[in-house]
């Protein structure tokens, strides 16, 4: 079939541009703008990069416009109704589902790297007790670096591997003991007769002197947690942990700096700021149409945390699963129940945004922030643990697209231009001459 191509024009000098289309397996087609500076001399703008595809990927799919989410193909309901977070983990990485075999090996060698080295202990003791766990995961996942980073040759495919094992098998640990931390209480060492989730939450909320096992329904709702969180294609911080590894740099410290991105409040942060913003409502002597009016009134910062997506302009498919688990939970919880009347506020605020014609024409609907901060809440998870919890899931989708970028024989380092604003070239002025 002929090359599909656009034409691009330059009215003002009539240079012509031919510029090739390239098509996926879904989604939009894409312009190979590569050559557009060299042969017209014009960089393309896009801040915030809504119209931009910043690399080719076959992991996850996403259409905003259906509300389409797709793990390696499996649509995502399929995978949250049938499978785990560890099977999904092995298909994120491998990109096919593991027969039991396969599985077993990818779980028994995981179990292989759960603990950690035990000098790490001590970067836990440099903290504060009420530092934000989210500080702690940076710099303890960065901090992993200093202790595998000379057996790293991000080069080579068996060591990006055993990086990527690693990371997976070492996160709940870390993240359980961010947690241990922050209560002031032992940490908990990771018990390999349990699963992979079962394991996190025997190390975030087990006691030596007691025998403490997580409910079976306890452990499902973290999994499908985990399952939805998993990965999400180019968001703000994938595409940060990929950038960052461009330039070669190891795994560890890339995703720090995927972490650090994950904890804004537009982007994993948001499940924090969805219970503050609750709580805030619940309070506070104004009712959620005081907040709703608050969100749309253009010359106040606030925004209603939990709505709105960059990609989705179609209800999140995340949201749609965990909405259900959210609606079931509140049904049996009893009207006594101390996160009664944050649930309340939270249905009557979505009820309220989703008929308000501010949210409609601008398609901002409830994302899997606003339910996974109320599942987890009532979970008993604290609330400063929230966005860890994310990072834990995302860190098999984070180390996935990193092992991608780094397999492609044609990744370069991500550099990207400017449209540059600022003073044209001025001379130096003495301080003595200056005003
Ligand atoms: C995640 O990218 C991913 O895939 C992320 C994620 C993943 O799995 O990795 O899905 C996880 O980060 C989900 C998003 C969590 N964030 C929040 O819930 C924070 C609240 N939402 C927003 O701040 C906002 O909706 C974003 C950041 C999510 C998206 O921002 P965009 O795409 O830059 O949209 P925008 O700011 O240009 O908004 C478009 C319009 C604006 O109004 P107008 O200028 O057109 O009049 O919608 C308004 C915005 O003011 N708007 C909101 C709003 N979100 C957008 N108004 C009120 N409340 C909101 N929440």
């Amino acid at each position: 079939m002929a090359e599909r191509t656009v034409t691009v024009t330059d009215n003002t000098t009539g240079k012509v541009v031919e510029l090739p289309v390239l098509e996926g397996t879904n989604g939009p087609r894409t312009i190979d703008i590569g050559k557009l500076y060299k042969n017209l001399g014009y960089f393309t703008y896009d801040p915030g990069f809504v119209s931009t595809a910043s690399c080719d990927s076959q992991i996850t799919y996403i259409d905003g416009e259906q509300g389409l989410l797709r793990y390696r193909g499996y649509p995502i309901e399929q995978l949250a109704e049938h499978s785990t977070f560890l099977e999904v983990c092995y298909l994120l990485l491998h990109g096919e589902l593991p027969n039991k075999d396969k599985f077993d090996a990818f779980e028994n060698r995981l179990k292989t790297h759960t603990l950690l080295d035990e000098k790490m202990r001590r970067f836990y003791l440099g903290f504060h007790n009420n530092s934000h766990p989210m500080a702690m995961m940076v710099a303890t996942v960065g901090a992993m670096s200093a202790f595998y980073h000379d057996q790293i040759d991000v080069h080579d495919a068996t060591s990006r591997e055993t990086a990527a094992y690693r990371l997976i098998a070492k996160v709940p640990t870390m993240a359980a003991w961010v947690y241990k931390y922050t209560v002031g209480q032992p940490f908990i060492y990771p018990d390999n007769r349990f699963d992979y989730v079962t394991n996190f939450l025997y190390m975030m909320f087990g006691l030596p002197p007691v025998n403490y096992r997580p409910s079976p329904s306890f452990v499902r709702a973290m999994d499908l947690i985990l399952i939805l969180h998993a990965d999400h294609e180019q968001n703000a911080s994938t595409s940060t942990v990929r950038l960052a590894g461009s330039s070669g740099a190891n795994p560890y410290a890339a995703l720090s700096a995927g972490i650090s991105s994950l904890w804004g409040p537009a982007h994993g942060g948001a499940n924090e700021a969805v219970i503050n913003m609750l709580e805030d409502i619940v309070q506070s002597d104004k009712d959620v149409n005081y907040y709703i009016e608050r969100a749309k009134d253009k010359q106040s910062q606030f925004r209603l945390m939990g709505f709105g997506h960059r990609v989705y302009k179609n209800y999140d498919p995340r949201a749609k699963i965990i909405r259900e688990v959210c609606h079931q939970l509140l049904g049996e919880l009893g009207e006594d129940n101390p996160n009664r009347p944050l649930f309340d506020t939270a249905m009557e605020l979505e009820q309220i945004a989703l008929e308000d014609d501010y949210f409609i024409q601008r398609k901002l609907y409830p994302n899997v922030d606003f339910y996974s901060g109320i599942i987890l809440r009532a979970m008993g998870i604290p609330l400063n643990m929230f966005t860890v919890i994310f990072a834990l899931a995302r860190t098999v989708g984070w180390i996935s697209h990193w092992k991608e970028h780094m397999s492609d024989p044609q990744a370069r380092i991500g550099r990207p231009r400017q449209l540059y604003t600022g003073e044209d070239q001025r001379n130096y002025v003495h301080i003595d001459e200056r005003d």
